[in-house]
């Protein structure tokens, strides 16, 4: 089986294994050379470790919080990563963060969290645990570092990860972003997921590469090529979308629909004076519902047919 869920009582730490061919995938993104320093913040089994040094790299570093895992690598450091004293830079950072909604997440880890400085300034119990993965690989990259993740997409359009988001477009730039909405990747989640490119430093790309595929099938290494090269594949969408802006929720659709969804949202707009005075605070704003102005309800419609 190449996906093991570890079978502890509530997968305290969010333990989802990458699939190698996806892992496999994650890595050809990748710009480095043989010495380029490399993190995986949070190794699990070990996926990428074996992976990049099967490939040839071997300047790497890693984090994991269970001591039971990755036992057969010599670079591994078993502490958390949310808390690491960590004093170098990398040139990539890549992985599968662990994603846990805070009412999820066990005690000692919010505990954790409440005295990590990030946490305190950016994030609340409204955020993932998978943030401070995301925050904190930045501040770790070297300037043109590259980080690559796989993850849930949620985060890029909710309004409780706009810190995250903001901290993101003026740090640096997309260039690649994959989209996967019923593809199975993990079992046991049902979760859209994403890999992105992020590079740290000045924007040096209009446009980001966006590649949706949203079949409800399982995708091989050839299928995961085709959308790599945006050759054609059944279900599979190919975008060039505009780097995203502070404030924004980030939507992987074309600038001519981003802009017709703005004007919708601009016209949504309650016009109060308190959200007059928060426009450049997205967390206050607030919108016409469509409950708002009709009364919603479920409802049963059953035909009659009369002979
Ligand atoms: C989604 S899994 C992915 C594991 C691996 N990166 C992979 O792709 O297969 C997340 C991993 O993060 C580990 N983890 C959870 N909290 C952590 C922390 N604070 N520091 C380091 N690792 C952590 C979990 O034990 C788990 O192995």
């Amino acid at each position: 089986m190449e996906l093991t869920v570890r079978q502890n009582t509530k997968n305290k730490f969010g333990q989802y294994f990458t699939p190698k061919v996806f892992a496999d995938f994650m890595i050809d993104l990748a710009d480095i050379s043989a010495d380029s320093k490399i993190l995986e913040p949070s190794c699990g089994e070990g996926v990428f470790l074996k992976l990049l040094q099967d490939k040839g790299f071997n300047n790497l570093t890693a984090y994991e919080i269970d001591e039971d895992l990755a036992r057969d690598f010599f670079n591994v450091r078993y502490e958390s990563f949310v808390s690491a004293n960590i004093d170098e830079k990398f040139d990539l950072i890549i992985g599968n963060p662990p994603y846990i909604r805070w009412k999820n997440l066990e005690e000692h880890l919010k505990q954790e969290l409440s005295l990590n400085p990030i946490w305190n300034k950016y994030f609340n119990s409204l955020c993932d645990y998978l943030y401070i993965f995301i925050f904190k690989s930045i501040e770790l990259l070297n300037e043109n570092g590259q980080l690559i993740f796989i993850c849930p997409e949620y985060w890029m359009n909710t309004t409780h990860s706009i810190a995250l988001r903001n901290y993101m477009v003026v740090n640096g730039y997309f260039e690649e972003i994959y989209h996967f909405n019923e593809t199975p990747i993990f079992e046991k989640v049902t979760v859209s997921i994403v890999i992105f490119k992020f590079v740290k430093g000045k924007t040096e790309r209009q446009k980001i590469k966006v590649a949706k595929f949203y079949a409800n099938q399982k995708l091989t290494k050839e299928n995961l090529n085709k959308l790599k090269f945006q050759q054609e594949l059944k279900e599979a969408e190919y975008l060039s979308v505009s780097q995203f802006k502070q404030n924004d929720r980030w939507l992987l659709q074309t600038d001519d629909v981003r802009k017709e969804l703005k004007i919708l949202e601009t016209n949504c707009l309650k016009k109060t004076q308190n959200t007059l005075l928060n426009l450049f605070n997205n967390s206050t704003l607030e919108f016409n519902t469509i409950g708002d102005f009709f009364d919603i309800g479920n409802g049963l419609v059953k035909e009659f047919h009369l002979n």
